[in-house]
């Protein structure tokens, strides 16, 4: 008698068969913008089977994974403008806007976002929402020395914000997860946190939201357009 996998295995699954997807996208001599997390690590290992150019890295963590498999990372401010960027995300929603940075890579990845010509999302069936923020907090990176004013501020929002203890981001600064926002009307909760002094950037990504979802499910990959 065959075993079913167990959820974590079948979710482990579905992030592999949506990075296969993924790599149908990707063409030789490309430079790739290449994202965080446990979906992408996915993608990372298959990225060997294509002759990339080279890669920008979201993080130093994904740096670290390209260039063990021999793949240059290359300084963004020297290649200009990217085709394509292909990264997970936390949630998103029927207009392909997400929430990110539960890697804690936020900013790093909305600025390779914004340099790419293209961002195709990867995500598992269970990252689908139909409002952002509902149940996954906003992680919104803050200077360390404006942590508790942010946090004010994000209470006056309605949010409830709670420090990632412990960790630190690549550009030395610190997270907040903040719950209860509210994100139905994702462009301006972004705009609204960009604007408070001290915040560095923050996880709702609808100014780069994803031009292409591949969604894995268990009746296959679906693709959605913006
Ligand atoms: C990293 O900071 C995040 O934005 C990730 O892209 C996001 O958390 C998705 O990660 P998983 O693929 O591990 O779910």
């Amino acid at each position: 008698m065959s075993q079913q996998p167990s959820p974590a295995n079948r979710q482990q699954q579905l992030k592999q068969e949506v990075a296969r997807a993924a790599l149908t996208y990707i063409e030789d001599d490309m430079i790739l913008g290449v994202g965080t997390g446990s979906t992408v690590n996915c993608l990372i290992e298959l990225l060997p089977r294509v002759r990339l150019r080279g890669a920008v890295a979201s993080s130093q963590v994904t740096q670290d994974k390209l260039e063990a498999l021999g793949i240059e990372v290359m300084d963004l401010n020297f290649v200009g403008e990217l085709d394509l960027y292909i990264d997970g995300a936390d949630e998103v929603n029927p207009n392909l806007q997400l929430i990110k940075g539960g890697g804690g890579a936020l900013t790093r990845e909305k600025i390779v976002a914004a340099a790419s010509k293209e961002f195709i999302c990867l995500v598992d069936e269970s990252k689908w929402v139909t409002t952002l923020g509902r149940e996954f907090p906003v992680p919104i990176e803050v200077l360390p020395q404006a942590r508790s004013y942010v946090a004010r501020e994000l209470a006056r929002m309605g949010g409830e914000p709670v420090y990632r203890e412990g960790f630190v981001t690549d550009y030395g600064n610190v997270i907040l997860d903040t719950y209860d926002l509210d994100v139905q009307r994702a462009s301006e909760m972004e705009a609204r946190l960009n604007n408070i002094v001290g915040v560095v950037c923050n996880g709702i990504f609808a100014a780069n939201q994803a031009d292409k979802l591949l969604i894995a499910k268990e009746t296959g990959i679906e693709t959605l357009l913006r």
